[in-house]
């Protein structure tokens, strides 16, 4: 999108006419424009379905404060679309899209999983496979003449990281991608057909893989201090248990939630760095920096964009009185570049200090595995730079082209030594 930042008569405009669900097509490769129209001039934007579209940060942070008020349970939202589907089934328990006393079950027993000490376990494992990955793209480059930052080295990371936490053995883990974009893809603003077929397809054959890993894990337990998968079926010492469903379902919200997300924000650093053009390796020389470059990144380019909520009741946000059962979309792209936030928020400041962003939401649903993001992200991006400082893009990089999740499909690059 290229209007002027100062044309205020076309950003009055957008903001008026804004609707979630008939973006124009520059909307997908640069929403930000868009966003700092609606915060200039329709901050709480009623949507034409009903619902109302923030974009503010001290908007986004007065609903994460609430969760009383702003619900995060989908059944209704879902229903029109999904049905009875197994798509419903799937996102209607994971614990991110319910509220207490449902939500803090599961998140007690995922929080725990994902503990820093059990995360510590990850470490030497996430190193030597980036390692591993930088090596076989070090050959790949030099039998083809350039590689694909998203295929060979992003998206190769969580997939395996989050397999080794859940125990899934090596030889199954091929059909995760697929399947965990397929069943995130079903989240988009508008819900075509085919995603949704997609994505239905995707839960049954996720489910029935599981089903068999389970019960495999269930007659061979391993250590509940090591194994997450263990610990999520025998559950608390004398306490909460989670039903064959919510087990289930949040295991493969485990495995999405961490996926594309993470695949993200690698890619979207890479891009960035890139951009940047300074003395890259310099960023990662120590582990303050490193911190600084991650949450940079996770502000500028927040690898989830979009967050939803339903009011329980009539509620003021700021001065808008918003009835109750209204859908709220939270636009935590926008709220992290809100220049009433940020300093220079349209700018890239690698070492930029007290960044506390949104990319990880806030209140009770604040990312429970943002502690292993940081840290893969830390991880690839470090050895990533350190390997190959004088990495140039071979082509402009693809966008996935969605609108909840912010990244590129493919970033083809040459690895210049
Ligand atoms: C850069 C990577 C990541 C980003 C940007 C991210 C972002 C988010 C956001 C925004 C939410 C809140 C959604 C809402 O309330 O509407 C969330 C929830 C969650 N995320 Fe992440 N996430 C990332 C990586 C991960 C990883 C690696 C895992 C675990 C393996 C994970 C597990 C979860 C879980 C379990 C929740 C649900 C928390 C709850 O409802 O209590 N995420 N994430």
């Amino acid at each position: 999108m290229d209007y002027p930042q100062d044309n205020s008569a076309l950003q009055r405009q957008f903001a008026e006419q804004f609707d979630l669900k008939r973006l124009p097509s520059d909307f997908f490769v640069n929403p930000y424009p868009y966003y700092e129209a609606l915060i200039k001039y329709a901050p709480i934007k009623k949507l034409p379905d009903g619902g109302y579209f923030l974009t503010r940060y001290k908007d986004l942070d007065f609903v994460y404060r609430h969760p009383e008020v702003f619900s995060s349970d989908k059944r209704v939202l879902f229903k029109p679309n999904m049905g009875d589907s197994l798509l419903y089934e799937h996102h209607t328990h994971s614990l991110v899209f319910n509220d207490p006393p449902l939500h803090t079950r599961v998140r007690k027993l995922i929080g725990a999983a994902l503990s820093p000490k059990a995360i510590q376990l990850l470490e030497p494992g996430l190193k030597v496979l980036v390692n591993q990955l930088l090596d076989s793209m070090s050959l790949k480059y030099k039998e083809v003449g350039y590689v694909d930052l998203i295929s060979d080295f992003a998206s190769a990371i969580p997939v395996e990281i989050i397999g080794n936490l859940l125990g899934v053995p090596q030889q199954d883990r091929g059909p995760l991608r697929e399947w965990s974009l397929s069943i995130l893809g079903a989240l988009e603003p508008v819900l075509t057909e085919e995603s949704f077929n997609r994505g239905n397809q995707s839960v049954a054959e996720f489910v029935a893989y599981l089903k068999i890993l389970v019960a495999d894990r269930r007659a061979n337990p391993g250590d509940p201090g090591k194994d997450v998968l263990t610990r999520l079926i025998q559950g608390e010492e004398n306490g909460e248990r989670l039903s064959e469903l919510e087990l289930l379902h949040n295991c493969i919200f485990l495995l999405n939630a961490g996926h594309e997300t993470t695949t993200n924000l690698i890619g979207n650093g890479i891009v960035l760095l890139i951009d940047q053009g300074q003395e890259i390796q310099k960023l990662f020389e120590n582990p303050d920096t490193t911190k600084s470059v991650v949450e940079e990144i996770l502000r500028f380019e927040s690898s989830n964009q979009l967050g939803n909520r339903i009011t329980t009741r009539e509620v003021m946000i700021d001065d808008v009185l918003v009835p109750a059962h209204t859908q709220i979309t939270l636009c935590m792209g926008a709220a992290n570049r809100d220049p009433d936030k940020f300093d220079r928020h349209n700018e890239f400041d690698a070492l930029r200090s007290n960044n506390r962003h949104l990319a990880f939401a806030g209140g009770i649903h604040t990312c429970a595995g943002m502690g292993l993001a940081r840290l893969e992200g830390e991880i690839a991006l470090g050895a990533f730079f350190n390997r190959f400082p004088k990495v140039k893009l071979l082509e402009q990089p693809k966008l996935t082209g969605r609108v909840r999740f912010r990244g590129y499909s493919s970033i083809k690059a040459v690895l210049v030594s």
